[in-house]
């Protein structure tokens, strides 16, 4: 089996982050939601993955490389425009031969991993199987309607009065079967090609499609309330320990991860929280949710459940909460409030 990640697409509900950073390489306990994938795809035992890329592919590249540090293959596929997830299939027929795939949206996050499934599709081997998740509104997703059985038994991309509450969650595991199917939709509505077509006519076929629901914790990172909750969920789940430096008047409690080089003066941090290579975090409170990225400075500052990303600094702010702070930004106090800020940028000062 062959995995084909897609990792193109606009991110526009991440701006202004995605302006600079396609949203795949959003760091969630920092590490790339790509990273993450990647490590769930390598735990089925697949290594030949094909990245389909827009015009963020070289910052991509720059951090997936050729996979070999994830322990996988990576072949990238580039897409000139976001025309859809079956335009992704049909671009990479000559990588994808006539092998099944599995096909993972690279801004998905499933933290419990995808095991159980595989397993189910290759001891079966359906024509095609989906993934689904229990959702409060699908009306934002692809809604599945299964029968008593795990058969699909009708597909719908974002409708507005779905029919269950089944939502897709970005992982689907394909035959060859699907290359026809994805030959033969038009676009949508939206313009794309939908993989959610693409399935549903192999239903309308009477082809064998599968629905597994997926119990574990899920999120698809589109938003940067999305983000920030994944964030706090995985730090609860990392192991802690301390390779930086925790001065004799700092107090750490709760898991917490100090990589190497960091260095924690005066200051008290709560966990669950990261702190990265070669940060400073002095004279300030970190609260629970918050990572830090690499080379970032936080002085006097409080801050909890928020992201900084790496080479930010944040000076003399006592209530920073629900933040994610981009690469190199700074931030600080003065007596009156003075802003330079980029496009789409959202501000929220306390009045
Ligand atoms: O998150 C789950 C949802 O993902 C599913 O419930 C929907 O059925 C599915 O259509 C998809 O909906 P989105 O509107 O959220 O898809 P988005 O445009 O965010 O694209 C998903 C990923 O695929 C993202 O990493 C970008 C990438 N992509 C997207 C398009 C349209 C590409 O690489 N190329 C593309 O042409």
């Amino acid at each position: 089996m062959k995995a084909l990640v897609l990792s193109g697409g606009s991110g526009t509900r991440l701006r202004p982050f995605s302006y600079s950073m396609p949203k795949q390489l959003i760091p969630i306990a920092n590490k790339p939601v790509l990273a993450h994938v990647l490590d769930n795809i390598r735990a089925l035992g697949v290594t030949e993955v094909g990245v389909v890329v827009g015009d963020r592919a070289a910052q991509i590249s720059e951090v997936i490389g050729d996979g070999s540090s994830m322990g996988v293959r990576v072949t990238y596929i580039p897409q000139e425009r976001p025309l859809g997830l079956a335009h992704c299939v049909a671009l990479a027929r000559p990588f994808l031969g006539d092998e099944d795939f599995v096909m993972y949206l690279g801004d998905n996050m499933l933290p419990e991993g995808i095991v159980p499934i595989a397993e189910e599709f290759t001891a079966r081997r359906p024509d095609a199987q989906v993934v689904v998740h229990k959702v409060a509104d699908p009306r934002a997703f692809g809604v599945a309607e299964l029968d008593a059985d795990g058969r699909v038994e009708r597909l719908v991309e974002k409708p507005s009065r779905p029919r269950s509450d089944l939502a897709l969650i970005g992982v689907y595991f394909f035959t060859p079967a699907i290359h026809r199917a994805v030959a033969a939709i038009e676009p949508s509505a939206r313009g794309e090609l939908e993989i959610t077509d693409a399935i549903q006519l192999l239903v309308a076929e009477g082809r064998d499609v599968r629905g597994s629901v997926y119990g574990g914790y899920w999120k698809d990172t589109g938003r940067v309330e999305d983000v920030l909750e994944c964030n706090r969920r995985l730090l609860e789940t990392l192991r802690p320990y301390a390779a930086g430096e925790v001065d004799a008047h700092s107090e750490v409690t709760g898991p917490v991860v100090i990589e190497a080089g960091a260095r924690i003066v005066r200051s008290r941090i709560t966990g669950p929280a990261i702190v990265g290579a070669g940060s400073v975090v002095e004279g300030s409170d970190l609260g629970p949710g918050t990572s830090i990225g690499r080379d970032c400075v936080l002085r006097n500052t409080r801050l909890t459940d928020s992201i900084v990303l790496d080479g930010a600094s944040i000076a003399d702010l006592p209530g920073l909460h629900g933040s994610l702070i981009g690469r190199n930004a700074s931030v600080g106090a003065s007596a009156r409030h003075r802003l330079v800020i980029g496009d789409h940028t959202r501000i929220e000062v306390a009045a």
